[in-house]
């Protein structure tokens, strides 16, 4: 070695320690960060094979181990899970706008027009704007109201159907699909598109809004999904939707109608489009998405809790037996319940409540990102961690309530706790900033179908001797086999 590279490294040596120093602090300063427990984990999947086909009831059985906050990997990706009311109310309540962001998924950015609708855009200015939009124009509860004719007729149309069938076999949970399918049609689009190709579109649709994308949760390995074939058909189903709306669009384009009442919501954001209101311009790709949106959150969830509803009152003949003599009371011979008198049915709304109790269609919700740093209950959560609530642990968790699993709408009747995001023990609509929109939208035409088949038909469960409550594992957990039932028409 040469003298003067001798003294070069001898004079550099005290600056060289000093970086490996602070190299070694920096990343004692990062280990010492009080991370929330966390099961072991393999490399690269994390803990994805422990999730099982009903991830909602691993997370539950993992929670029991490693408390109400913990921290998974799902491949390499950090989630933090909570499991109590306390842990939901810290991330939804005290610091909801810290966790009011979305994580960017691979599928809904290719169906949603790079996320543009409402259900999945990043929290900021253009959310904000189309929340906005969606609460005070698309689904208020004036807006709900003026669609009581369109829910009406629906009803109408479904229950002669079931009339009809005289007793033999009706599959409920197909009429329940089409029927939440053409309100909502009717509602944003104007009119009904019947017939399987739009039914069909759609179930595709929400098909890969629950498959696991490789790519969104093991970034290095994001051809997989190329590979597999899912990018493919996500941009298929992208662009069939794509094609369907632009029609609907150009159909509404040039049909302008005055007024407001019964305008539909493509006829809405049109408006808002022309009006450029708030120096905010609505694009036609921002009103896709946000009919997509509609669509995707508005009737699966919609139909999935008449199903469970249904399917409890149907193993509880003391449950519906009480129900049944609520209606008769209500509807004093009336051929029809009509929406004006849900009101005075306050056994009706525990029904749901405690329906809504055990099946959360969305388990888990919709799963949000953190925009900062923050302590959470002791623990630190770094920036950009996504979070799960566990909405149905919660729901069934024993230090909330008394015999959880049992079905038992009355502990309603006497408690103040409802589903609309103040009581952190019932949350399938969410809760905070990202809470539902469509609360009013879904629960009128729940209430209003449920009121009505029980005022009007006898039902009895076809087929299935003991019941099968098995659960499927999409984004939204619905019933595995269809519901099928003999109705007999009462009056
Ligand atoms: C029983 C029926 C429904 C259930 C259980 C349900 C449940 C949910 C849940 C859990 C969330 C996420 C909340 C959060 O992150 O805290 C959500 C968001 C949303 N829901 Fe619903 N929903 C239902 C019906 C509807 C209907 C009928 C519509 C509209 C027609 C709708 C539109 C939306 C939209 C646009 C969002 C996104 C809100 C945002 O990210 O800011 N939902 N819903």
């Amino acid at each position: 070695m040469s003298l003067k590279l001798q003294v070069f490294l001898f004079s550099s040596l005290p600056f060289i320690l000093a970086i490996l120093l602070l190299k070694s602090s920096f990343r004692s300063s990062k280990s010492q960060k009080n991370l929330p427990p966390s099961p072991p984990k393999l490399p690269l999947i994390g803990n994805l094979h422990q999730l099982g086909s009903n991830p909602h009831r691993a997370l539950q059985a993992m929670a029991q181990t490693y408390g109400p906050l913990m921290l998974i990997h799902l491949g390499t990706v950090p989630v933090l899970i909570a499991s109590s009311v306390d842990a939901a109310k810290d991330i939804m309540k005290t610091h909801d706008i810290i966790f009011s962001s979305r994580p960017h998924l691979n599928i809904p950015d290719r169906v949603f027009y790079a996320c543009k609708d409402i259900a999945f855009s990043q929290y900021g200015d253009y959310w904000r704007q189309i929340k906005s939009i969606a609460v005070l124009h698309l689904l208020s509860n004036k807006r709900v109201q003026s669609y009581h004719q369109v829910r009406e007729d629906e009803m109408v149309v479904m229950m002669e159907k079931i009339r009809k069938a005289n007793g033999s076999t009706v599959n409920l949970s197909e009429l329940l699909i089409t029927l939440t399918n053409n309100v909502v049609c009717r509602v944003a689009l104007g009119r009904a598109y019947e017939g399987r190709k739009f039914k069909d579109l759609l179930e595709r649709l929400m098909e890969l809004l629950g498959c696991f994308s490789v790519g969104s949760y093991i970034p290095s390995l994001w051809w997989v999904d190329w590979l597999s074939g899912l990018n493919r058909k996500a941009d298929k189903v992208a662009k069939e939707f794509d094609e369907f709306l632009e029609i609907v669009l150009d159909e509404h384009v040039n049909k302008h109608v005055d007024g407001v009442e019964g305008r539909d919501l493509v006829e809405i954001l049109l408006d808002f489009q022309r009006e450029n209101t708030r120096g905010f311009r609505l694009e036609r790709d921002m009103i896709k998405a946000i009919i997509v949106d509609l669509f995707t959150a508005g009737t699966d969830t919609t139909f999935t809790s008449l199903e469970w509803t249904m399917c409890e009152l149907l193993r509880h003949p003391r449950v519906m037996k009480k129900l049944k003599q609520e209606a008769l009371e209500v509807g004093q011979g009336r051929s029809l319940i009509t929406e004006d008198d849900l009101e005075k049915m306050p056994y009706l709304k525990a029904v749901f409540k405690e329906a809504l109790r055990l099946h959360i269609p969305l388990p888990m919700l919709v799963p949000r990102q953190s925009t900062e740093d923050i302590k959470l209950q002791g623990y630190d959560i770094q920036s950009g961690t996504q979070v799960l609530i566990n909405a149905w642990a919660i729901a069934r968790d024993p230090s909330n309530w008394e015999e959880p699993e049992v079905f038992e709408p009355e502990r309603f009747l006497k408690s103040p706790i409802d589903y609309k995001g103040l009581h952190f023990e019932l949350l399938p609509f969410g809760a905070g900033r990202r809470g539902c929109p469509g609360i009013q939208f879904a629960m009128v035409v729940n209430e209003l179908i449920l009121a009505n088949l029980v005022y009007k038909f006898d039902l009895a469960l076809v087929g299935e001797e003991d019941f099968n409550m098995c659960e499927t594992n999409g984004i939204t957990v619905h019933k595995k086999c269809p519901l099928l039932v003999s109705a007999t028409h009462c009056s």
